[in-house]
């Protein structure tokens, strides 16, 4: 049971494969085309051991003396033809599905919901993407021409060798099937291995990641031991995984050699014994030693080969696992997706309850506010409270299934996620840069086509301009991985010029100010300030002094709103907000 359904999906993973190598059928049949003419040449050449002795040798015949080198001349040149033409050409197709499916992979990462990206490793989508794709090259390129080119040869002499002698018949009989067996029941050894081993190729990238990314907390908390630790425990892990693969590769190559080797022998046993000699002539009978030989050669190839097959189609089966996985959900139907209202009289949260599980673990409960247009509703609470949580429903990074969120009477849900998002500006805790020119930082994405006049307004405005200036290629400055040559304040500030920039009607600001001194803090809050004019803004805020004029202020608690109200009323109200006023009050007074 558990077997056919194993070979089922191995099968359905071939075809999908091949599905796009056909999508190359010329080059692919030419390749295919050259490989049984290198086939036949092998055979041709064993076969053309009996004219060459029966003729040549024994008989004398002048023709065939004549020529035989000039036969031979050609049969090679047509082998070097082939050969050649089937290697590249088989190439040239596996790196175009490669490519076409590095695409496809990452394309399906563009789209791939924020919840996925939770879940998964970094490491573990970044050894798919190119640990697991070489594989199936590996698989689509060497394993194909070894398939086909040695398999045809195998059957080429095969038949040589029957057509020859019939004892041969009946030693394949015995010989095939045990063999078959045999190298069915390492395949599925091969698999398992090796699925283990991209895990704990995952695994090695993940912690030097991490050390990558943390190697300040490292150090100065004294990590380093801890690090040392988790990375020998992976390390080891990924070379007995590794050595468990080459002890199940070490035994079955030399078994499957020496299986076939006890048949040779039987078989030259039998050829050579009395009563069978004299029905064989001399020609005969080295042609089908020549076979044998030549046969030798693949019949190895093809017994290795299962490795990289096995490794391809574990890697191609978590290459399509991931092209498989769903993408973030949009509009079903585009036709009847409804248009985003720019003149919208208000945002609505509706009964809203979230979690992240399909559980009942709440993160948010019973939301209910409404965000009327032009206003600036802030939102403070603890760490924890739920208040990212909140913000990250409105540009649908995660779903809301209990409750909604409505823009009038529009449900967020049935505004294409493009159009949704194109109304919304965004500064995060962590501004994300990318490894370009800060012009490019600032006109990112759909704000490509922006003047640089209005990049340079918007970086202005966002107090960015004076340490842009400062560099000596301005603008085109390069600002390194995620803006690492950069100061978390400069880069903050580089993230509000791409808000400014894209002018977006609706405004989120998640600890916008917060990586920021409490100097430029100032500077930026007045454009900001600037910023959320006429704009419908939601704003989280570390300091409580930045959010004083605010038209709302929620308090979240544990996911629950606990008090709603402007800034007087909450501070009359003597509650949570008036208390994590009095101290942060009395903090900055120091
Ligand atoms: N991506 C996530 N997956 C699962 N749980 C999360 C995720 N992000 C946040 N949480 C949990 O949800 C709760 C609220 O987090 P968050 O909204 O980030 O709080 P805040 O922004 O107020 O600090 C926390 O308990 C946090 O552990
Ligand atoms: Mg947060």
């Amino acid at each position: 049971m558990h077997k056919s359904d194993n070979s089922k999906t191995n099968s359905s993973i071939y075809m999908r494969l091949l599905g796009y190598t056909f999508q190359h059928k010329i080059i692919f049949t030419i390749s295919i085309f050259a490989m049984a003419m290198f086939a036949i040449t092998d055979t041709a050449f064993a076969a053309l051991i009996k004219p060459l002795l029966d003729g040549s040798f024994v008989e004398k015949d002048p023709d065939t003396i004549r020529y035989f080198p000039f036969v031979l001349i050609g049969l090679f040149l047509l082998r070097s033809i082939a050969g050649f033409v089937s290697t590249y050409g088989i190439a040239w197709v596996g790196r175009n599905v490669i490519k076409k499916i590095h695409q496809e992979m990452f394309e399906k990462l563009v789209h791939m919901p924020t919840k996925t990206y939770d879940f998964a490793s970094s490491g573990e989508l970044l050894s798919k993407l190119t640990y697991d794709t070489e594989q199936v090259a590996e698989a689509a390129t060497k394993a194909i021409t070894v398939l086909v080119r040695d398999g045809l040869t195998v059957i080429g002499l095969l038949g040589l060798m029957f057509y020859q002698s019939f004892i041969l018949s009946v030693g394949l009989f015995i010989i095939g099937p045990v063999i078959a067996i045999f190298i069915k029941l390492m395949s599925v050894r091969f698999r398992d291995t090796s699925k283990h081993i991209q895990k704990s190729m995952g695994y090695i990238t993940n912690v030097v990641e991490e050390l990558i990314a943390g190697h300040r907390v490292v150090k100065i908390f004294g990590g380093e031991n801890s690090e040392k630790k988790s990375f020998s425990y992976v390390n080891k892990n990924n070379r007995d995984r590794h050595l468990k693969l080459a002890l199940i590769q070490g035994i079955s190559i030399p078994l499957v050699q020496f299986i076939v080797a006890l048949f040779l022998s039987t078989i030259i046993y039998f050829v050579t014994s009395d009563g069978y000699l004299e029905v064989i002539s001399v020609g005969t009978f080295m042609s089908f030693i020549t076979a044998m030989i030549l046969i030798f050669a693949p019949i190895k190839r093809l017994a290795e080969i299962n490795v990289v097959l096995q490794r391809g189609i574990a890697a191609s089966e978590s290459i399509f696992n991931l092209l498989d996985s769903k993408s973030e959900l949009d509009v079903k139907d585009f036709t009847k997706k409804e248009k985003f209202n720019r003149d919208f009289l208000k945002l609505n949260f509706n009964n809203i309850n979230f979690s992240y599980y399909d559980n009942d673990n709440l993160v948010l409960k019973n939301i209910n506010f409404t965000v009327p247009r032009g206003s600036t509703c802030a939102i403070v609470g603890k760490s924890g409270s739920g208040k990212s949580t909140l913000m990250n429903l409105l540009p649908r990074f995660y779903d809301i299934r209990d409750g909604s969120l409505t823009i009038d009477n529009t449900n967020i849900n049935s505004l294409s996620l493009k159009e949704l998002r194109s109304m919304i500006g965004y500064v995060g805790q962590e501004s994300t840069l990318f490894n370009d020119s800060i012009k490019n930082n600032i006109a990112y994405g759909s704000l490509e086509s922006k003047s640089m006049d209005e990049i340079k307004i918007a970086a202005e405005s966002a107090n960015a301009l004076d340490f842009i200036n400062k560099y000596e290629k301005g603008f085109e400055t390069f600002v390194g991985d995620n803006g690492v040559l950069l100061s978390g304040g400069q880069r903050q500030r580089l993230a509000i010029a791409r808000a400014i920039l894209k002018n977006a009607p609706i405004l989120l600001l998640d600890e916008a100010t917060s990586s920021l001194d409490s100097e430029s803090e100032k500077l930026i809050q007045n454009s900001l300030i600037e910023l959320q004019k006429n704009r419908t803004t939601i704003v989280i805020a570390h300091r409580l002094s930045t959010i004083e004029n605010a038209d709302q202020i929620i308090v979240l608690d544990q996911g629950i709103i606990k008090e709603h109200g402007n800034h007087h009323d909450l501070i009359k109200k003597d509650g949570i907000y008036s208390k994590l006023h009095k101290i942060q009050f009395s903090v900055s007074e120091k």
